[in-house]
């Protein structure tokens, strides 16, 4: 078959004018059907020539049209070395709590690609961030480590309390965060696997800072209901965080985390987003209007008539 043809041009190139070269490029989303990896291969597939290779432990479960949904464990070698084959970049998550793997992970990215942009966990215990962006670092040319403050979709744990009533309860209602969208990390994670300009350590937040219970009446405000904060001590705020879908292996690190962090000063905000990706960073008043069917409550179903 002609490449004119292979390319989608049946008519002849007249000549004197160059040919099509179509530049296919191979990109490896771990995570990518979690609540950032989603947003990166969605943006991936906006850009002309990307491919996108999406990993999930369960693809008939991925709901990803238009990507290459490949099965993987990333912590399983024999499951990842084919999937990395032939990929240009890729965007690595660690969703797990311990960081045990991730050298053997990265090795095996570094065998088959330049470009990784490895998006930072403070959920691992033994492996601080520092720790794994030194060991990206000291494995990949083309380093990208994104260091981001509290996703702003943490607040779907509360999802269930606020579907069920109009209150919100937990511990350190007035801990103060910089609550960051999905969308833009993912937008920087693009911008960093698509153009290989930002090889080192990009530090994102959200551009405002909010606590708790700032966060719960801002969703109330994109329900239109009035919610409210209700603090609990640590022992029932650890059986609300479990049962509002905190893993059980999570909650005490999540609470010790909130714990130091309220005798920490009040959080920075960056403006790494804007200047990555040249719109600022959206708010948490954003994120709330984009994920408001989420805190809906179900309408009532109609009473039966006699
Ligand atoms: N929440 C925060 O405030 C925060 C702050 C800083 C950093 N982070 C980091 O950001 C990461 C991404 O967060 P997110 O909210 O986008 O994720 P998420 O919605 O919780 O989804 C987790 C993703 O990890 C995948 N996954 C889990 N274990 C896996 C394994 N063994 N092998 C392959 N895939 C696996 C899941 O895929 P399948 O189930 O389809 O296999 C899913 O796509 C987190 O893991 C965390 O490290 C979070």
């Amino acid at each position: 078959m002609p490449d004119s043809a292979r390319l989608g041009h049946a008519t002849p190139r007249p000549a004197g004018c160059p040919a099509i070269v179509a530049v296919m490029t191979t990109y490896l989303v771990t995570g990518a059907t979690g609540n950032v990896g989603r947003n990166v291969v969605r943006q991936l597939l906006n850009i002309p020539g990307a491919q996108v290779r999406a990993v999930s432990r369960d693809p008939g479960r991925a709901d990803l049209p238009g990507a290459q949904v490949v099965r993987a464990d990333i912590t399983d070698k024999a499951d990842l070395e084919p999937v990395v084959d032939g990929i240009d970049a890729a965007f690595l998550i660690w969703p797990l709590h311990t960081g045990a793997a991730l050298p053997g992970v990265l090795a095996t990215l570094a065998r088959h690609t330049r470009r990784v942009v490895l998006l930072g966990s403070g959920a691992v215990a033994e492996l601080p961030m520092e720790q794994q962006r030194d060991l990206l670092a000291a494995t990949i040319p083309e380093w990208t480590f994104i260091r981001p403050s509290t996703f702003a979709a943490n607040a779907l744990w509360w999802a269930r309390q606020i579907r069920a009533g109009d209150t919100v309860g937990g511990a350190h209602g007035e801990l103060a965060m910089a609550m960051l969208h999905e969308a833009d990390i993912a937008a920087v994670a693009v911008r960093a696997l698509t153009s290989g300009r930002h090889v080192g350590e990009l530090a994102l937040t959200g551009p405002a800072v909010l606590s708790q219970s700032e966060q719960v009446h801002v969703i109330g405000e994109a329900l239109g209901r009035p919610l409210r904060w209700v603090e609990l001590p640590r022992p029932a705020a650890r059986r609300r965080l479990v049962a509002d879908g905190v893993p059980e292996s999570f909650a005490d690190t999540l609470l010790d985390a909130y714990a130091a962090m309220a005798k920490q000063p009040r959080p920075p905000v960056t403006s790494t987003v804007e200047e990555v990706t040249g719109r600022p960073a959206r708010t948490f008043a954003q994120w709330a209007t984009d994920h408001a069917a989420a805190f809906a409550q179900a309408a009532p179903t109609s009473a039966a008539t006699s």
